[in-house]
């Protein structure tokens, strides 16, 4: 079906409900050549059309066609994988995961004959396929290597094969697993597993339908060395018992890119009756002092926003090299150990986290180019349990602080398109999509529509966007559409079609985006030009009651030009190039590379080699090249690179490369 604009497809609504429907769910098949009750463009007249049209004025509707994923091979529009049961063995040895998946199918193309499926670096020893109760071996082809999107793996379905059992194993060079060695653990006694398969590494685990477009439910039965342990984002039991075999559940259907596991010595530590932390001996208490807080977060979104669906809420604290701050795993969120600062300084990312369970988990972004419909609308959920928990100033400096980094990444981009917050067709990587401007940008559109439409108005629109979409993965054009109806529609004045096209189509940060104001900040800047102009010593400057985000603004506002005597001067007053809150330490880091300040490159040296979290030392590496210290940035990264995550080597390798 082409119909010719949004609009039209909005026009011939009633007569053709279901063609027009684009919401990528297990529950909506697509119109299959069977389905009599579709219109076609070609059965209305385009007199019909367009008298149609005129009755209706909706800007915003979701086109008719179905989004494409440019990431996948998979055929996810003839063939739906539904459920993935896996059975595999951990090889710390190999380093790599032996086992099968059996896959559950759901045809929405009655003919489809082949099955294609994602991999990436998977060793296929066999597949079968399931026809009337029989399994009989199927015949199957793996395509060439792409560096981005690995390898499809295609297989001929015996007529009408509802299950299909790959027998595989995984590669030691899988980018979607890192393997510790005891001695890059704390404990130094037992290896460490942990996977990371946002955006498109699923496939470097199993042979899936690896799009966001696709929702499964799934189960594993997973076998570890006696002595260690598994977690899964899945329902598990945190008392059972510790003897290597270990099963995992998730009944609610999510995205491959969501399924995740972690394996090695650490230990469980409640924080209610249904949230809890995992972690390393040694930092297990800290973490669940750290994040005691989240409970309280829970019920401000479930206040907002309705009812967490995912039965328990459990955080890991990884090691030092998880490449992220945090990953929203459904049940089971995977943190960086930077966040323990020692005054729950840094929780927003549990918040940013948990928020995923709403935004990003329960309705899903279809496309990588929708990326904005998770991370903005989780930076936004985000920054509203912040303020529920700590109160205004805390949220205002937290925007503040997102507002200085979004104008940097704006005024960095190296392509305009990647500016908007619907991202261009071309997208060379999904993480292009990562940026600032799906954070922040996403975050300040919505801050932009509850300024607009009333705060109670825009809560009760979310909390029933969140319950109409739920479980679905949708575009940004499913959103304006649910938009215009249950919201614009009523209020048309609030906001302009030129508006609203600025912020989602249109490069740049638009001039209705608010400008928060925080007291605080403003004094941290008197404070900083009276030092500035020598009227204040460094030891003068009142930093006793500075929060962490105070400390951020005063040094990311540092002008260029400082003296290595200032330089001395702060360090010595404040000892910041031995902070042990990593943040400011990174964010003084730059300031330091960018003015030759050499005395915090000891340091530096060693936070390089210690944090592998990819917002930290890619840039910091970046900043390092820029300023002349190519060769100092080689040298340590020659010795830091085996520690970290496989993604971060890839990111770093293509910085030195540029
Ligand atoms: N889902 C992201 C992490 C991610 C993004 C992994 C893209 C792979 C590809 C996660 O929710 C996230 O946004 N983490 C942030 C924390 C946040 C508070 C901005 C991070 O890791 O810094
Ligand atoms: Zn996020």
């Amino acid at each position: 079906m082409n119909l010719r604009s949004s609009a039209s497809c909005f026009a011939i609504l009633a007569l053709a409900l279901s063609a027009c429907s684009n919401q990528e769910s297990a529950e909506q098949p697509l119109t299959t050549p069977d389905d009599e009750s579709a219109v076609s463009e070609e059965e209305m007249s385009d007199a019909a059309i367009e008298a149609a049209e005129e009755e209706n004025e909706a800007v915003f509707r979701a086109p008719s066609e179905r989004p494409v994923d440019p990431f996948t091979y998979s055929n996810y529009n003839d063939i739906r994988v539904t459920h993935a049961a896996f059975d595999l063995d951990i090889l710390f040895d190999e380093k790599v995961l032996d086992g099968s998946v059996t896959l559950d199918l759901d045809y929405l193309n009655v003919n489809a004959d082949k099955l294609i499926l994602d991999a990436n670096d998977l060793s296929i020893a066999s597949i079968e396929a399931r026809t009337n109760g029989d399994w009989t071996e199927a015949v199957y082809t793996m395509g060439a290597d792409d560096p981005v999107k690995g390898s499809a793996l295609e297989i001929a379905l015996p007529d009408k094969a509802d299950q299909v059992r790959i027998v595989y194993r995984t590669s030691n060079e899988a980018e979607g697993l890192q393997w510790l060695s005891p001695e890059q653990t704390a404990g130094k006694e037992h290896p460490f597993l942990f996977s990371q398969f946002q955006p498109l590494y699923a496939r470097t685990m199993g042979p899936l339908q690896d799009t966001p477009a696709v929702r499964m439910t799934y189960s594993a039965k997973i076998s570890t060395p006696p002595e260690l342990i598994a977690v899964m984002s899945a329902a598990q039991d945190p008392d059972g018992e510790r003897d290597g075999e270990y099963s995992f559940d998730m009944p609610q259907p999510i995205p491959a890119y969501l399924l995740a596991i972690a394996v090695g010595d650490f230990g469980f530590k409640a924080i209610n009756d249904h949230i809890g932390v995992y972690a390393e001996d040694y930092i297990l208490d800290a973490s669940a002092a750290e994040f005691a807080d989240t409970p309280q977060m829970e019920e401000a979104i479930d206040e907002l926003y309705g009812p967490y669906r995912w039965g328990r809420y459990d955080m890991i604290v990884l090691p030092p090299s998880f490449p992220f701050g945090g990953m929203e795993n459904p049940r089971l969120s995977f943190l960086t150990p930077t966040l323990i600062a020692g005054d729950k300084s840094l929780t927003n990312v549990v918040a940013h986290e948990l928020a995923h369970s709403w935004s990003g988990n329960l309705i899903t972004n279809a496309t990588w180019r929708d990326a904005w419909l998770n991370e903005g609308f989780t930076s936004y959920v985000e920054n509203r349990v912040m303020e529920a928990l700590y109160g205004k100033d805390r949220a205002v400096m937290e925007r503040a602080l997102d507002l200085e980094n979004l104008r940097r990444t704006i005024s960095e981009a190296d392509r305009p398109e990647l500016t908007a917050l619907k991202m261009p067709e071309d997208l060379g990587h999904p993480d292009d999509a990562f940026s600032q401007v799906s954070y922040a940008g996403g975050m300040f559109f919505l801050k932009f529509l509850e300024e607009r439409f009333g705060r109670d108005t825009f809560d009760v629109f979310l909390r029933n966007y969140f319950d109409h979409f739920a479980f679905q993965s949708i575009t940004t054009e499913d959103f304006l559409a649910y938009f215009e109806d249950n919201l614009w529609a009523q209020n048309k004045n609030a906001v302009t079609k030129e508006e609203l096209d600025a912020w989602i189509y249109e490069p740049g940060l638009p001039s209705t985006a608010e400008s928060p104001t925080s007291d605080a900040f403003d004094r941290v800047a008197l404070q900083q030009a009276a030092w500035i102009t020598g009227d204040l010593a460094a030891t003068e400057v009142e930093t006793a009651n500075w929060s962490t985000h105070e400390w951020l603004h005063f040094i990311n506002t540092l002008p260029d030009g400082l003296t290595s005597e200032q330089f001395l001067a702060l360090d010595d007053a404040f000892d910041l190039s031995r902070i042990q809150n990593a943040e400011i330490a990174s964010a003084w880091y730059l300031k330091a590379i960018e003015g030759g300040y050499e005395r915090a490159f000891g340091p530096l040296d060693e936070f390089l080699v210690r944090v592998g979290r990819g917002k930290f030392i890619y840039r910091l590496y970046a900043t390092l090249i820029e300023n002349d210290k190519r060769d100092w940035a080689a040298e340590v990264y020659a010795r830091a690179r085996p520690g970290y995550h496989p993604i971060a080597q890839r990111r770093i390798d293509a910085i030195f490369a540029e």
